[in-house]
């Protein structure tokens, strides 16, 4: 969860030095001290003695926060102070009788009391508050309007008031953005940190491209600068299906998720694995191998323990999807049976094992990753009833069996006019059964629903339908899941253009959170309203 503040925003006016782009309108730069190596200096801000760019527990968001040891008071109110002064140290730059919001976060002793001022370069004030503290993070906000001659203004925070002698403050999250960002045609996208606002901490995920992929997550900063900022959790989209970790029989190839492995680690994310066994992108071996019901089983389990086994150490990796989509489209046969409906005919795990095969995968994973939690995971189950039915009782069935299995996942590809009402209840059908729930691979699709309802533009308005569609969706998996069962919700790719659902209809659409610039969404805005309950 460290997190470079950058790229998340049509260029906005501010006159930043380094590369990045900000939401519309904001103007502080380094305003999570993010971009600032650790020790007493940081880009964008004067620090007053006793002040140090710190990272771990201290922090609210990101890795990094800016903490404040008052050894003493001084002999000039000022004498201890932090100043937000812009890329060129003299303030920043405004426009006059505009509306500003002043924002940052601090946590300090209880009853201790800070000043939190916007001047002018002439050290007038046109805000002042004086803040008590409460002892945990709390948000200071001010409305600034500059006057007709204004055009820069700086920022200075000081401690020394009585009281707060040996004191030791952390602040995080400086702010300071146009009241009314400038109209880019969409509504505004105002969320710092997605993954700061889930209750409990719960899983904010990403599918993430790797490997050989053009697009790696990990030879894209502009990904990598977007999934750390607004992420907690990633999943391989790819790379750690079985065609790419075991080629060749008893050959596996672990360096590109050991890689996805590492970053998630190096940047305080978490992985969810997906997926153990799966009917397809499995390889040609696996798909031709041949043998009795026992040598498929022993093959089958081979491939479950050597990965899950490998990441079983890794305290990252903390979920699986064990099997995915193991009954037909229609819902209530398994896929393979002979019977099932004609897209849904081939599985080689149901033809040469039988349906035992998916309790005897949960069963192997368990044991080569006993602290994971284990998933089920299939798509359509927010409205394909037979299917969802099937899905219950196979989890009742294996509760009933102590069949190891922890949750379901809920892969959520959903249409623009999806039925949100539907989603909530078969989302708490599976909730009701005392499994984990996890929405594993939201998507929405507008093109191709019936009608199209974009045909060729994703105009602000159907950028304030995904909004609304979102937020209705994660308002209602809060609703009905209890937060103890809440495995997390993830979306299907980082932007728009990295999509699946692209090359899949062959029609531009608009799925996902971000556009192709990595500028955030409305949808964004939605998921952040659910998570925050505004
Ligand atoms: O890696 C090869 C590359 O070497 C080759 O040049 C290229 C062109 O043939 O193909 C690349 O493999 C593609 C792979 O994505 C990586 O980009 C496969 O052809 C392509 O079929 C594969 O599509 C993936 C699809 O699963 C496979 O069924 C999608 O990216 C991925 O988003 C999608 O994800 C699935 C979930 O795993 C399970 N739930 C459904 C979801 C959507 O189908």
């Amino acid at each position: 969860m460290s997190s470079v503040e950058s790229s998340i925003g049509s260029s906005s006016s501010s006159s930043s030095s380094s590369s990045v782009v900000y939401p519309a309108g904001e103007l502080a730069i380094n305003g999570g001290f993010e971009e600032s190596p650790l020790g007493t200096a940081a880009a964008n801000w004067v620090l007053g003695s006793g002040m140090r760019i710190v990272e771990g527990e201290h922090v609210l968001t990101g890795n990094r926060a800016l903490e404040v040891v008052v050894t003493t008071l001084g002999s000039n109110p000022w004498d201890i102070q932090l100043v937000y002064s812009g890329a060129d140290g003299a303030g920043v730059p405004v426009l006059s009788g505009t509306e500003y919001l002043y924002s940052i976060w601090i946590k300090g002793p209880a009853g201790a009391r800070v000043n939190f001022t916007v001047g002018r370069p002439d050290y007038q004030e046109l805000e002042r508050r004086e803040e008590t503290l409460t002892g945990a993070w709390q948000q200071v906000v001010l409305e600034i309007t500059t006057s007709a001659d204004d055009t820069v203004l700086r920022m200075p925070t000081h401690f020394s008031i009585s009281g707060n002698a040996g004191a030791t403050f952390h602040l995080d999250d400086f702010s300071f953005r146009l009241k009314n960002p400038p109209a880019t045609g969409y509504s505004p996208v105002t969320v710092a940190h997605l993954y700061a606002l889930s209750p409990n901490n719960m899983p904010i995920g990403v599918a993430v491209p790797a490997g050989d992929a053009s697009i790696s997550l990990l030879n894209s900063p502009a990904r990598q600068a977007v999934v750390n900022q607004h992420f907690s959790q990633i999943t391989a989209e790819n790379i750690m299906k079985p065609s790419y970790l075991q080629p060749a029989q008893g050959t596996f190839f672990w360096t590109h998720a050991d890689a996805l492995v590492n970053y998630a680690e190096a940047n305080g994310l978490t992985v969810h694995g997906h997926t153990l066994l799966w009917h397809t992108q499995i390889p040609n071996w696996m798909q031709n191998f041949s043998g009795t019901r026992e040598q498929w089983l022993d093959m089958m389990r081979t491939h479950i323990a050597a990965v899950a086994g490998r990441y079983a150490g890794r305290n990252s990796v903390v979920s699986w999807d064990v099997v995915n989509e193991a009954f037909e489209d229609a819902g209530s046969r398994y896929r393979g049976d002979p019977l099932a409906d004609s897209n849904s005919r081939v599985s080689v795990w149901y033809e040469n094992i039988g349906p035992e095969y998916i309790e005897e995968a949960f069963k192997a994973a368990r044991a080569a990753a006993p602290n994971a939690d284990l998933y089920y995971n299939d798509f359509s189950i927010e409205w394909n009833q037979p299917k969802l039915n099937a899905v219950i009782a196979l989890v009742e069935d294996f509760l009933a069996r102590d069949v190891p299995i922890d949750g379901v996942g809920f892969q959520m590809h959903v249409w623009a006019n999806a039925n949100v009402n539907n989603i909530r209840n078969h989302l708490k059908a599976v909730a009701d059964t005392g499994v984990k729930v996890k929405i594993t691979e939201l998507d929405v699709r507008f093109n191709h629903v019936s009608p199209p309802l974009a045909a060729n533009a994703y105009t602000p308005a159907l950028a304030d339908q995904h909004k609304q569609l979102i937020r209705d969706i994660v308002k209602a998996y809060l609703d009905v899941v209890p937060p103890a069962q809440r495995g997390g919700i993830t979306v299907w790719g980082v932007a728009d253009g990295d999509s699946w659902l692209l090359s899949l209809y062959g029609r531009p659409d608009w799925p996902l959170f971000f556009f192709n610039d990595m500028s955030p969404k409305p949808a964004l805005q939605g998921f952040a309203d659910a998570l925050s309950g505004s």
